[in-house]
C-alpha cells in the first residue's frame, strides 16, 4: 500500500525530535525552514550561537556540520597532516584563519560541496603526506556532506511522513521529498519485542536517484520520534540507475522494543536526482567485502552447507534470490571471499545478534521462514555460535 510522502506539518513533539536527531545523530536533515523558526522560537537547541561574536545564529544544519568538524575532522587532520599543512609556505589549508574550518572550505579545490568525493582533500592520497585510511576518508566524506548540506543542496525536504507499516510489503513513496516516483519498499513482520523489516529496496524511476544515509526514525504513540539506535545504514552511499531497484545494505532492519503499531518515518542525508547512470555500492550487497575469509570457511562455512545451502545453493529460487549462497559449497578461495560477502550482507555489524542471518531461523523469534532447526532451540545455538565465531571475526 502506497504512503504519502509530502513535507508533514509540525507535530508537538518536533522539538524533542529535533533535539535526538541534531544532538545524538549528527548526519540528518530536517526540513530547513521549519526547523530554523521552531529553534528561534523555543531556544531549546542549546548552543545556537557562534562563538566569534554571539550574534551569528547558526541553522541546524551548520551546527551539524560543525560538530562533525569539531568531533571527527578535527581529530583526523590535526595529528595526521597538522605537521605539514598548519604552517608550511602555500599549503597551509589547515592554518586557523580565523579558524580551520573556514579556512578548509575557502581553499580553492580542496573541499569540493558539489560532488563532495572529488574534494582534492580526499583525492589527494599518499604524497609527501600520507593518503588517508578508508575510516578516515569516510569521516572526512561525512563532514563534507554536511557541509553540502548546510550550504544548501537542491532537495529542501528530505524527510518522509511518518506512515504506519503493514504486516507484509509496504511502499513508502519519495515523489514528496523531491524523486517522482521513486519508492522505498520493504516487508514488515511483527517480533514478540518489535518489528522486523527486511528486503529493503530503494526503487528509481524515470530517474536515476542519489540517497545518503537514510535512517529510519520510528514515532511511538504519544508521537515522540527515536532515530534507528545503530543508526544502521549510516554508511550507505547509493546511486540506482533509471528504472533499476538496489538493496538498501543488507536490506534488513530490527527495531527492539517498539509497539506493533509503531509509526516509521525515513530520513536522509542527500536524497537527490542522480545525474550518473549506473548503479553502484549497495553497502556490501555486490559480494567481497569480507576480512576474514579464513574464520567464515572455519566457522560459517560448515553449518550454512549442513542447514541452509539446499534451498539457499540454489535448489530453491525464491531462497537463493531472499539470500544468495550459491559459492558456498565452492570451497577456493575467490568463491569464499564471495560467498562470505554474501552472507555479510545479512550481518548487522553493530548489533549482531540483529543479524538477518541469525534471526531469520532463531525458533524463538516468531518469524516466517520454511527452515527453523525443527523449532530445537539447542540445534540453533549450536549454528549461532558458530556463525558469531566468524561474525566477531568481522566487526573487530
Ligand atoms: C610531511 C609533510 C606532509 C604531511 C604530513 C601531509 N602533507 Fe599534504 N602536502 C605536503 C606537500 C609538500 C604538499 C605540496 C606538494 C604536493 O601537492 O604534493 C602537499 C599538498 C597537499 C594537498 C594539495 C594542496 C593544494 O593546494 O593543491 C592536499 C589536498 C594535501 N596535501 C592533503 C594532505 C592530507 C589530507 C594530509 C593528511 C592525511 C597531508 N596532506 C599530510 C606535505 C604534507
Ligand atoms: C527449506 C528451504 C530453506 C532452508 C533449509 C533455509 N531457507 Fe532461508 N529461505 C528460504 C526461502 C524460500 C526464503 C525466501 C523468503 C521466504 O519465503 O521466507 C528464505 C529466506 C531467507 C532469508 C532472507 C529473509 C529476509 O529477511 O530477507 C535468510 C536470511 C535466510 N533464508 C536464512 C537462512 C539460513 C541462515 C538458513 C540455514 C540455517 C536457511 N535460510 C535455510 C528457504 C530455506
Amino acid at each position: 500500500m502506497p504512503f504519502g510522502s509530502k513535507p508533514s506539518s509540525l507535530p508537538k513533539s518536533r522539538r524533542d525530535m529535533l533535539n535526538t536527531l541534531y544532538l545524538h545523530l549528527r548526519m540528518v536533515r530536517l526540513v530547513a525552514a521549519t526547523a530554523f523558526a521552531l529553534v528561534l522560537a523555543t531556544g531549546c537547541m542549546g548552543e545556537i550561537t557562534n562563538g566569534a561574536n554571539g550574534d551569528d545564529v547558526l541553522t541546524p544544519e551548520e551546527i551539524a556540520a560543525k560538530n562533525a568538524f569539531d568531533q571527527t575532522v578535527t581529530p583526523i587532520l590535526g595529528p595526521t597532516c597538522g605537521g605539514c599543512h598548519t604552517s608550511m609556505a602555500n599549503i597551509d589549508f589547515m592554518a586557523p584563519m580565523p579558524d580551520m574550518r573556514t579556512h578548509l572550505l575557502a581553499w580553492p579545490g580542496l573541499v569540493n560541496l558539489d560532488t563532495p568525493t572529488s574534494s582534492k582533500l580526499l583525492t589527494k592520497g599518499a604524497h609527501s603526506g600520507p593518503a588517508f585510511t578508508a575510516e578516515q576518508s569516510a569521516g572526512v566524506l561525512d563532514w563534507i556532506n554536511l557541509e553540502k548540506v548546510a550550504a544548501g543542496g537542491p532537495t529542501t525536504t528530505v524527510e518522509t511522513q511518518a506512515f504506519q507499516p503493514q504486516p507484509g510489503v509496504n511502499t513508502v513513496d519519495l515523489t514528496g521529498i523531491g524523486l517522482p516516483g521513486a519508492t522505498i519498499t520493504f516487508r514488515m513482520q511483527q517480533l514478540s519485542v518489535g518489528i522486523y523489516l527486511n528486503e529493503i529496496t530503494v526503487h528509481a524511476s524515470t530517474d536515476a536517484i542519489h540517497v545518503v544515509h537514510p535512517l529510519f526514525v520510528t514515532w511511538d504513540a504519544q508521537n515522540v520520534a527515536s532515530p534507528d539506535p545503530v543508526d544502521r545504514f549510516a554508511d550507505i552511499d547509493l546511486t540506482v540507475a533509471a528504472n533499476e531497484a538496489s538493496s538498501i545494505g543488507g536490506g534488513t532492519a530490527v527495531f527492539v522494543d517498539v509497539a506493533p503499531t509503531t509509526k516509521l518515518s525515513l530520513h536522509f542525508l542527500v536524497a537527490a536526482k542522480a545525474t550518473g547512470g549506473s548503479t553502484t555500492g549497495g553497502g556490501g550487497i555486490t559480494g567481497g567485502g569480507c576480512k576474514s575469509v579464513a574464520a567464515f570457511t572455519q566457522f560459517a562455512q560448515p553449518v550454512l552447507a549442513a542447514n541452509c545451502a539446499g534451498c539457499h545453493a540454489g535448489g530453491n529460487a525464491g531462497a537463493t534470490s531472499a539470500t544468495d549462497m550459491s559459492k558456498i559449497n565452492d570451497l577456493s578461495a575467490t568463491a569464499q571471499a564471495a560467498a562470505c560477502g554474501q552472507i555479510l550482507s545479512r550481518v548487522v555489524k553493530a548489533t549482531p545478534a540483529d543479524s538477518g542471518i541469525l534471526v531469520t531461523v532463531d525458533p524463538s523469534k516468531g518469524l516466517t521462514h520454511p527452515f527453523k532447526f525443527g523449532g530445537n532451540q539447542g540445534s540453533y545455538a549450536a549454528y549461532e555460535s558458530q556463525m558469531l565465531m566468524w561474525i566477531n571475526q568481522e566487526i573487530q
